[in-house]
């Protein structure tokens, strides 16, 4: 069977339909998020899935960037997206793909850093370092579970102290208004502003 750090494991789980993460749409809470932000910039969304954020991003003025290394996540993102938007979204791994240093204002995940495996996670704090500009921002929702087996890997504050700082400063940290049923209110809408 394959390891949730091999492309293959995800995109079984998308050709056979089996994505309970999947939101169906877009989370309330970027809603709000775009309003404040209606300066635009460079976005980069990781671990895209079905991508549905994409246009949301786009149509506030964004210059969005996503990726996904599952290519029937990819197929369908684009699909959904349409031929124009659909090239906005990349085939690639995460960790390796070779965007040039500091090339992002903004990386906004969702249900990301909890899926990938836990022996990852210096290297996602690293990798957001790379590709954010100083006083850039991670934002996102973070899932907080408790999973004995991942993906999702269970993941608590005291990780996010383990790997975030000295590097970037949370800024903000809030429970989620409406929650996803399967997260409930292990949600949380963060958002790290890259350290200088
Ligand atoms: C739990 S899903 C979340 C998908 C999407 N963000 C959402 O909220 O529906 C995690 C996603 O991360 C992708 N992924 C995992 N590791 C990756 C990596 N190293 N590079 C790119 N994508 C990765 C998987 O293919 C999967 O689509």
């Amino acid at each position: 069977m394959s390891h949730p750090s091999d492309p293959q494991f995800w995109n079984d789980r998308y050709t056979a339909g089996t994505t309970p993460w999947d939101l169906g749409g877009v989370p309330p809470r970027l809603a709000q998020f775009l309003t404040e932000h209606r300066t635009g910039g460079r976005v980069l969304i990781p671990g895209c899935g079905t991508g549905y954020e994409v246009a949301v991003f786009h149509q506030a003025g964004f210059d969005v960037t996503a990726l996904d290394f599952a290519p029937a996540a990819v197929a369908r993102a684009r699909a959904n997206l349409g031929p124009d938007l659909g090239t906005r979204v990349l085939l690639g791994d995460f960790f390796q793909h070779p965007f040039a240093p500091q090339s992002f204002d903004f990386v906004y995940e969702r249900t990301f850093f909890c899926a990938i495996p836990p022996s990852l996670r210096a290297a996602y704090v690293q990798r957001m370092i790379e590709l954010l500009r100083p006083a850039g921002v991670l934002v996102g929702l973070f899932y907080h579970g408790d999973e004995r087996d991942g993906p999702p890997y269970q993941l608590n504050e005291s990780d996010h102290a383990t790997f975030f700082p000295p590097h970037f400063a949370l800024t903000l940290d809030e429970a989620v208004a409406q929650p996803f049923p399967l997260f409930g209110a292990n949600e949380r809408w963060r958002e790290y502003r890259r350290r200088p």
